[in-house]
């Protein structure tokens, strides 16, 4: 199939459109490289561009005879999104309502969107399912849920199937360590740890130590990048049959802030400063995903639950590219 990946040089699409080229697809990256490595896409065609710009959209669709799109490029930062919510409107929200609407014009029905535990905000239960109340706290959690919205009820029109993807801390580098995360700036806590590792910074902050978990430190569900990118596929060929499909990705099993540090530790054989700090406003205790959905419906399995085998991965990719793609 020939699939749009848009945002196919961050760090999630880039692992995506490699598994697509492994599985016989023929992916067609489309990247303003506002944040994403054009180093990062090797194996597909690479067109420049933003999906904020309908005309040329319809082109790249056209001229590609793109059958699907999986749609990753958003801004990414929960923190920025508090600062700049008009601009994460625009980039998440106003631009994906010209992709979808370039889509409709071009007759390119099938949608795969990255979303995420964000759209939960503050979750009444753990683990949580895709029922669980969805009540963003921030911009960037409520633009993700605002697309998911436009996509139901572009799709109740018969002009779209897609498929809901919500991801909980992606992570790890796929491809035998190939395809790592190069965010900058960087927010998500094992490249962090990793950085403090390698000497790179002066320490890691543990903001809040008194929440009730077993060490005090907040619990998320790290997934590797390499089985979220495997639902894709699966959701893809679902889309077939069903329309409208939503699911969460995750372990289900949570690791404290503490066990992931001591992971690095162990991994890399490192020693590096830990500071605690309070608590961040809006920091849930306790994230964890139910996907038995995704298990159960898409046959979906993971190969990377073990954070051991996570954390290797990225130590890996970020030793061998210690400045990243170096873009
Ligand atoms: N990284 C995570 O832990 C995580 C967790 C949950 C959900 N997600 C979602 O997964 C997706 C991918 O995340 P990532 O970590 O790979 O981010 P990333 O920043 O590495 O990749 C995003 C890519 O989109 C591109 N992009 C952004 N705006 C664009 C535009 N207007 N036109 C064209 N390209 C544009 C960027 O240049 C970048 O290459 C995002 O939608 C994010 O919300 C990520």
């Amino acid at each position: 199939m020939k699939v749009l990946v848009c945002g196919g040089a961050g760090y999630i699409g880039s692992n995506m459109t490699e598994l697509l080229s492994r599985h016989g697809h023929s992916p067609v990256v489309f990247d303003n490289l506002s944040k994403g490595h054009r180093a990062a896409v090797q194996k597909a065609e690479f067109v420049q561009g933003d999906f904020g710009d309908f005309d040329f959209t319809i082109e790249v669709l056209k001229k590609h005879k793109i059958e699907a799109v999986m749609h990753f490029a958003a801004f990414i930062e929960v923190g920025e999104s508090v600062d700049q919510p008009l601009r994460y409107y625009d980039n998440n929200v106003s631009k994906t309502r010209t992709l979808l609407a370039a889509m409709e014009a071009a007759g390119v029905q099938k949608f795969v969107f990255s979303s995420t535990a964000a759209v939960y905000g503050m979750p009444d239960q753990i683990p949580i399912t895709e029922d669980t109340t969805k009540c963003p706290i921030n911009p960037y959690g409520e633009t993700k849920w605002a697309v998911e919205r436009m996509c139901h009820f572009q799709s109740q029109t018969g002009r779209l199937r897609y498929a809901v993807l919500r991801y909980f801390n992606a992570c790890g580098a796929g491809f035998n360590a190939t395809r790592g995360e190069d965010h900058k700036p960087e927010s998500h806590l094992i490249p962090l740890i990793i950085q403090a590792a390698m000497g790179k910074r002066d320490n890691i902050k543990i903001f809040g130590s008194d929440y009730p978990t077993p060490d005090g430190t907040c619990v998320r569900d790290y997934i590797h990048v390499e089985d979220l990118a495997k639902a894709h596929l699966l959701a893809l060929a679902r889309l077939d049959s069903e329309a409208q499909q939503v699911y969460n990705l995750g372990n289900g099993k949570g690791y404290t802030v503490r066990q992931v540090i001591d992971c690095v530790r162990k991994v890399s054989g490192k020693e590096f400063k830990v500071v605690e700090v309070g608590r961040r406003p809006g920091d849930p205790p306790v994230l964890t995903a139910d996907a038995s959905k995704a298990r159960n419906i898409l046959g979906w399995k993971t190969d990377y639950p073990e954070l051991e085998k996570i954390v290797e991965s990225a130590w890996t990719f970020h030793t061998a590219n210690p400045n990243g793609y170096n873009d």
